[in-house]
């Protein structure tokens, strides 16, 4: 068993700190200027946003921002704030229009943030159009079918601030998968709690027994990026040789395997074989299913990514699917967040010979009926996940139902400080870079 880490960056020096980044208002504060106005935030989908007059809003903390495209086509993003006396301009989570009014006073702004209609305007001694009065526009750019926002003045190019994982991920191209579910729960933790957990492995074993029959989290490979990003590749069509090698493919395994044509009978007593066989069926069958195989790695054709964008973005994917996880901190209070799931299939191209669903390893997304339209978010709160309500997978159920122990624990009187292990390196190196933002703007 082995863990393989890469570090084209930063030293490990986070394996213990207090705790009180977790719980203090005051922190939360000063994160405002060292994360939150000084990193690039993935907003959501560039298929949100297709045509002139699409849009939908983003809310990190206190800030929202309306993304939209423009009548020449060009991608805009605001303050989402009425330039009169500052009402939320957009109160739809998303939806398509010709202009914003402002339901306050009808102020009205172009799809490029121009005001253009002001009632009883002679009523004002200054012309409120000439005045400067136009929305407050955020820096917005995309990257692999994702909106970005930057709530600073002069952000680094969002490519710069990507570094090295734009190219490693590009062969995946999620703009070319469509959204089949799209989730929103309240969380009792703070958003660096959900962030920490997506981070490490070391938990799956004992919290997510399931995952022994999917993937082999003992043999992965831990990336770590400046401006702490992290990734991690786990080999999947295989199993966990820790817990013993069965006679026969596991559940998963076979599933992947019928989804490509291929026998779970016939790796009877050779279940090691399967992850290397999915490889090459999938180069085999690429064509005829209109999958872009091509432009992978064989390791990548078999096997589960996640890779985590600093400060709360974390993409987890395999060629055939993608959910975007992501906590954004609550406006008022450190011990809440909202956790966001985005699902994301590729879905073969409808000229393919043969239009079957090949499924991956971590997710049974790829099963999922290509939606005739964009699915409406689901917004409810970890209660209604603990009460069976609402899932978001079994694995992410497990996750959301613990989060809320997380932070209450943390607030005990008996509780001071985290202390991590070389499996919690990504963890180590997340903070790491957190703690070199909150430096930096202490300063
Ligand atoms: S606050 Fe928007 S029109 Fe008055
Ligand atoms: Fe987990």
């Amino acid at each position: 068993m082995t863990l393989t880490i890469i570090e084209t960056s930063a030293q490990r020096t986070h394996q213990s700190f207090e705790k009180d980044r977790y719980l203090s208002q005051a922190t939360a504060d000063a994160e405002l200027d060292a994360v939150w106005n000084d990193c690039w935030l993935m907003a959501g989908l560039v298929q949100d946003v297709q045509h002139p007059g699409d849009f939908f809003v983003f809310s990190v903390g206190l800030e929202q921002v309306l993304i939209t495209r423009d009548d020449q086509g060009e991608l805009r993003a605001f303050f989402n704030v009425c330039q009169h006396r500052g009402n939320r301009l957009v109160c739809e989570t998303q939806g398509s229009t010709q202009h914003f009014r402002c339901p306050y006073h009808a102020w009205t702004f172009s799809l490029d943030g121009q005001l253009k209609g002001v009632p009883l305007i002679e009523k004002f001694t200054e012309d409120p159009r000439t005045a400067n009065r136009d929305l407050t526009q955020v820096k917005v750019d995309v990257w692999n079918g994702m909106v970005f926002v930057h709530l600073g003045d002069s952000p680094e190019p969002l490519l710069d601030f990507l570094g090295p994982v734009a190219d490693l991920l590009a062969p995946y191209d999620f703009g070319a998968m469509t959204l089949v579910e799209d989730q929103t729960v309240h969380l009792a933790c703070n958003w660096k709690a959900v962030v920490d957990n997506f981070s490490e492995l070391y938990h799956v074993d004992f919290l997510h027994p399931q995952h022994k029959r999917m993937v082999d989290c003992h043999n992965d490979l831990v990336r770590l990026f400046a401006g702490g990003h992290t990734g991690v590749e786990v080999p999947g069509g295989t199993v966990n040789q820790k817990f013993g090698i069965p006679e026969l493919p596991t559940d998963i395994q076979s599933s992947q395997l019928l989804s490509l044509d291929l026998d779970p009978k016939d790796f009877k007593g050779r279940v090691l074989e399967v992850r290397e066989a999915i490889q090459q069926q999938k180069r085999a069958v690429a064509k005829d299913r209109g999958m872009p195989y091509e432009r992978f790695t064989d390791d990548q054709l078999s096997d589960v990514w996640q890779y985590n964008l600093f400060p709360n973005t974390i993409l987890s994917f395999t060629p055939e699917h993608c959910w975007v996880l992501r906590p954004r901190p609550h406006a008022t209070d450190p011990n809440q967040c909202e956790f966001d799931k985005l699902s994301l299939v590729r879905f073969p191209n409808q000229t393919a010979a043969a239009h079957k669903p090949i499924l991956g390893p971590a997710s049974r997304d790829g099963a999922a009926a290509q939606p005739k339209s964009r699915p409406d978010r689901d917004v409810f709160s970890y209660e209604a996940v603990i009460a069976g309500d609402k899932t978001m997978t079994d694995t992410i159920d497990q996750d959301v139902e613990l989060l809320s122990q997380v932070q209450l624990g943390m607030r005990s009187r008996g509780f001071n400080s985290v202390f991590l292990n070389e499996d919690e390196v990504r963890v180590q190196h997340f903070h790491a870079e957190w703690d070199r933002r909150m430096l930096k703007s202490d300063r």
